[in-house]
């Protein structure tokens, strides 16, 4: 009987980003938070090799096989902590490929319930090393929300120095997260180019992160230029957010919320006709503050905020998100 008994469940949360987008690759900062839904991964032991069962899209695989995508960041994270045997049973309740960061909280539960390390910076480096296996160079935005999220509050992460700290988010702010209906691949979405225009603009004038609108000036590329422009202004929103958050100044917040979603949309071009339109459907809502685009954008989800709870379209798959805990190992 033994051999049957379940040795560790994880479990790691999706993410939220309130404002910070496409900026964690670019030294930048945002304000993300963890949700109250996730992912769960029982390890249970067993001999022979790692054989990993996921409910969320019916495919198993085992370890040295060919299998589903997933299987590469199985295969990463059993070679880093040396758990290459047993069974692995992956479940939940966060939608897919919806810009809750899926793959992420995917990637945590597993590096956690095959025994990866519980410290938080160690965790975040594993989860994202383990997570490359899937093709897109993902930065670290959402590894930072769902390892080290503290109930009721986002994450300020900054990316130039890996530091971060809580934010408490007011208990009058409401979160609503309401999917476009369009289905976005990370992989097969031009990610990779926005994040190499980026780099193309920090070997010109240093990490995007701690530059100013004035040095963007001298970059003559206009797309470039356009690109870097979004990330310096996103920096600049994300920390008047965490000053009007502070002062409870929820109308201020919900202003940016649409500043960042104007730059998304025209200097970073990562929207589409059909998000632009829902994110002026869900402004005309009774309470709602500001609309965004959330996540790497092609579709995916849009997030709301509100000084009530929104109500959303019920044709719509939506989500209200209370900011919730990061990940734990739940039972042993
Ligand atoms: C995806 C990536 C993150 C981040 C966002 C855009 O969610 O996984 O690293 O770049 O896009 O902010």
């Amino acid at each position: 009987m033994l051999a049957a008994m379940a040795s560790r469940i994880a479990w790691a949360p999706g993410r939220v980003n309130l404002i910070g987008e496409h900026v964690d690759y670019a030294h930048g900062r945002a304000l993300p938070l963890a949700t109250s839904l996730g992912t769960s991964a029982t390890f249970t032991n067993a001999s022979g090799p790692l054989r990993v069962r996921s409910t969320l899209d019916g495919a198993q695989g085992t370890l040295g096989e060919p299998g589903p995508a997933w299987m590469a960041v199985v295969e990463a994270a059993a070679m880093a902590t040396g758990t290459t045997e047993g069974r692995l049973d992956v479940d939940g309740d966060l939608p897919t490929g919806a810009g809750l960061s899926s793959s992420t909280s995917f990637s945590v539960a597993v590096v956690l319930a095959l025994g990866g390390p519980l410290d938080h910076d160690r965790l975040i480096a594993e989860a994202w090393r383990c997570e490359q296996g899937l093709g897109t160079p993902t930065g670290l935005l959402d590894q930072q929300a769902i390892v080290a999220a503290r109930p009721g509050m986002a994450v300020l992460a900054d990316f130039a120095d890996g530091s971060r700290r809580d934010v408490p988010l007011p208990s009058g702010l409401h979160l609503a997260v309401v999917h476009s209906g369009v289905e976005r691949q990370l992989a097969s979405s031009p990610y990779a180019q926005r994040r190499a225009q980026v780099e193309a603009a920090e070997r010109l004038v240093g990490p995007l992160g701690r530059a100013t609108l004035e040095q963007l000036s001298g970059i003559e590329d206009e797309l470039v230029r356009r690109r870097a422009r979004h990330v310096v202004a996103e920096c600049a929103r994300v920390d008047a957010a965490v000053e009007h958050l502070a002062a409870g100044e929820l109308v201020e917040v919900g202003k940016l919320i649409d500043e960042s979603h104007a730059s998304l949309r025209d200097d970073f071009e990562v929207s589409l006709p059909e998000i632009d339109q829902l994110a002026d459907e869900l402004r005309g809502l009774p309470g709602s503050l500001g609309v965004r685009l959330m996540g790497g954008g092609f579709g995916g989800c849009l997030l709301a905020i509100g000084d009530r709870p929104l109500v959303v379209d019920p044709r719509l798959a939506s989500w209200q998100v209370r900011p919730g805990a990061g990940a734990e190992v739940r039972g042993a």
